[in-house]
């Protein structure tokens, strides 16, 4: 009979000869001499991946962690500063969540995480996985940690039929069978790598698998059909117009309203944004300034829930009230108008 005992200790066995190396991780022979993980590295590390994937996180862990070593020294930045540095992880709801949580670190805790699952829920902006992961890998204490990796490794292991969503209630029970007092933030931190390194979405590595034996996928023949998923429908595509007006080494850029998408970052001036194409004329009346507008091509954009397209059109010229910045200082675009502005500075038709 497969019990929690017969996946743990081969799964924590794999883990303490496995563990990957990552900046914000204390390895498990660490752990079991008695060596905690800093709870803000792993709070900043856990709401960046839920963003984005270790390799891309981890450039922006390590500047974030060089700037502001501390909550407390992040809780006192400037919100644009913050902002800035968040840029190309998209997403930016997340940023000011981030702010709103290390503010309150510093104010109601005196820069100090609390340790319990629910403590850290009453922080504004942190949700049920991050409370979980950070209770499991800062604490010790045994929460069910269930992400994206999670849900496909159980998915598989116990071969659930039923398609994601619908699912989740089902992963996260057998996931939660699975937690023990012993070990609890090795073996989140286990069941994470297991997914991001064996049991991979496409072509999993089951030959290395250390629960293969026990995997309820594998036995059907193909894993890799696990997670069963409900058709999902296309995501909708827009288009819009950006405007790259220069005026020597500088570009035009506006902020963002603080709301909605990609609220209060800075951005290319657009036209809105809509389910057809810009024709010429409608481009040019949507311009931020009278300028002689040249089309420079397109670039597509792929966000959670549409693609966008934005047609490009570039000028040298003036405009009344734009934010003009450097071409070097870029970078603190958005990846969407980063991509823009890169494509309409070099793509002269
Ligand atoms: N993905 C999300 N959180 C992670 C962590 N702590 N370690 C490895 N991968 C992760």
């Amino acid at each position: 009979m497969v019990t929690a005992e017969t996946i743990r200790r081969p799964l924590l066995d794999w883990y303490d000869a496995n563990a990957r190396d990552l900046p914000w991780r204390v390895r498990p022979q660490a752990r079991a001499l008695g060596v905690r993980a800093d709870p803000y590295r792993v709070w900043l590390s856990e709401v960046m991946l839920q963003q984005t994937t270790v390799p891309h996180a981890t450039p922006y862990f390590l500047k974030f962690l060089a700037r502001w070593p501390t909550v407390t020294d992040l809780a006192a930045a400037p919100d644009a500063e913050v902002m800035a540095a968040w840029a190309g992880l998209g997403y930016y709801a997340r940023a000011r969540n981030l702010l709103a949580c290390a503010r309150a670190v510093a104010s109601r805790h005196g820069g100090v995480f609390p340790e319990t699952e629910d403590g850290l829920r009453a922080l504004p902006g942190l949700g049920p996985y991050t409370a979980a992961a950070v209770g499991a890998i800062a604490f010790e204490r045994p929460t069910n940690v269930v992400d994206g990796n999670v849900e496909r490794v159980i998915s598989r292991l116990f071969a659930v039929e039923q398609p994601l969503p619908a699912a989740k209630p089902e992963l996260k029970r057998l996931a939660a069978a699975l937690v023990r007092e012993d070990r609890p933030g090795d073996w989140a931190q286990a069941l994470m790598d297991l997914g991001a390194t064996i049991c991979r979405p496409k072509q999993p590595l089951c030959d290395l698998c250390p629960v293969a034996q026990h995997c309820a996928a594998l036995a059907t023949g193909a894993p890799e059909t696990y997670p069963r998923r409900t058709a999902k429908a296309e995501r909708p595509h827009r288009f819009g117009v950006a405007y790259v007006l220069t005026r020597g080494d500088q570009v035009a850029l506006v902020r963002r309203p603080p709301s909605g998408l990609l609220g209060g970052m800075l951005a290319l001036p657009t036209s809105e944004w809509r389910a057809e194409r810009w024709t010429e004329d409608e481009a040019l009346s949507a311009a931020p300034a009278e300028a002689a507008w040249r089309g420079v091509g397109e670039v597509e954009h792929g966000f959670t829930h549409f693609t966008l397209t934005l047609q490009l059109l570039r000028a040298e010229g003036e405009a009344a009230d734009l934010i003009w910045s450097p071409r070097r200082d870029l970078d603190a675009l958005p990846s969407v108008f980063l991509k823009a502005a890169r494509a309409g500075l070099t793509n002269l038709l």
